[in-house]
């Protein structure tokens, strides 16, 4: 339990229970840097990452300097609602490529890329989403480092998905110039994110007013940023390897269960997550089954939270080649601390249930 007394104070306030807070945020920096091992980067508190990206992207937009927007169409609105902005002040957007497993296509990117830039000579800035929030599918940090190197771009990582769900969650590369997480992705509170900056110097803040931070005004969440570093000291010891492979099992008796009524998405990808599981029934919406998986006291989602409410489904679902059924996609997240049991009896109920509608 957190002691009221002790974190309630603003932490720009000159007194010592101000200066208390204002320490318990630098220790919680201090925690982040150390156990992301980015020492030199910058920590930046904002109210997620669809605040980070919209201060980044804006930053250009702000200052009138068009450049080559790359993103994928895989990525999260939160970016893709961009785009129409950076066209409209004179800047040009890219869409990177990707197979049908939701695997990015470096070479074939790399070579538009390059061609776009020796078309227009803009600075080219990237949106590199590490974890599909949607399919589970992981793009290699290396490869972002790889687009970097060939066009002098700069690059944000959309880290939203990753703590917890890969392997190698704590191995950024500092080479690369942005990452930016929500808290409530990994147990911590919700409305409440950061990024690591590695030229604070680059960025403008877009909220002006008090300047508690470089890059943002506003008085400083200090609770919530605090459930930062106690929800990561959960995640301590990582069990990725394990909840992998009941992952994996899960999805293979799915697949073979759906067989030719739907898919599992991105079966074949190089390179997955430990927790997501999407799949569509062609017969079925995600509107009838939920529904159905709730009667079973089973909590599944349709795609992403914010596109459930839409009507035109899921745009990932679209992006992978099947848009006829964006509306039927059915997203299983497993809780990173789910036990072997539990998920067997997951897999069981959610296999039954598939069977009795095909
Ligand atoms: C990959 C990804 N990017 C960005 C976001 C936006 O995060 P938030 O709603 O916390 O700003 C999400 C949230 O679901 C996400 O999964």
């Amino acid at each position: 339990m957190l002691a009221k007394g002790d974190f309630f104070a603003n932490s720009s306030s000159p007194h010592h229970l101000g200066r208390q807070s204002a320490s318990q945020i630098l220790s919680v920096t201090d925690s982040l840097k150390d156990f992301f091992q980015l020492s030199k980067f910058d920590v930046f508190y904002h109210s997620g990452t669809t605040e980070a990206f919209n201060t980044f992207i804006l930053n250009y937009v702000l200052q009138q300097r068009p450049f080559l927007f790359v993103y994928s169409p895989l990525d999260h609105q939160c970016v893709l609602a961009n785009r129409q902005r950076v066209e409209r002040m004179g800047g040009s957007c890219l869409a990177l490529l990707h197979d049908e497993n939701g695997d990015l296509q470096l070479e074939q990117s790399l070579k538009l890329i390059e061609e776009q830039k020796r078309k227009t000579n803009l600075p080219v800035f990237v949106n590199y989403t590490w974890v599909n929030n949607e399919t589970g599918v992981c793009w290699p940090l290396e490869n972002a480092l790889k687009i970097k190197k060939a066009v002098s771009a700069i690059i944000h990582v959309d880290a939203t998905q990753s703590i917890g769900k890969i392997a190698k969650d704590r191995e950024l590369l500092a080479e690369l110039d942005l990452y930016s997480y929500s808290a409530h992705k990994f147990g911590g509170m919700k409305g409440v994110g950061w990024s690591f900056v590695k030229d604070l110097g680059l960025w403008q803040p877009i909220m002006l007013g008090g300047s508690q931070q470089k890059l943002r005004s506003s008085t400083m969440n200090n609770l919530s940023i605090i459930s930062i570093a106690m929800a990561l000291d959960e995640l301590k010891e990582n069990k990725n390897d394990q909840l992998a492979q009941q992952l994996n099992q899960f999805k293979q008796e799915l697949a073979q269960v759906i067989g030719q009524a739907g898919q599992v998405l991105c079966l074949h990808s190089q390179n997955t997550n430990c927790n997501t599981l999407s799949f569509f029934l062609k017969k079925y919406p995600a509107q009838m089954l939920i529904p159905l998986f709730e009667a079973q006291q089973l909590v599944v989602s349709s795609g992403s939270a914010c596109s459930s409410g839409t009507s035109q489904g899921s745009h990932v679902m679209n992006a992978l080649g099947h848009g006829q059924w964006a509306r039927n996609l059915i997203r299983i997240s497993l809780d990173p601390t789910i036990k072997s049991e539990q998920c067997q009896n997951l897999q069981k109920a959610t296999v039954a249930l598939i069977q009795k509608l095909i």
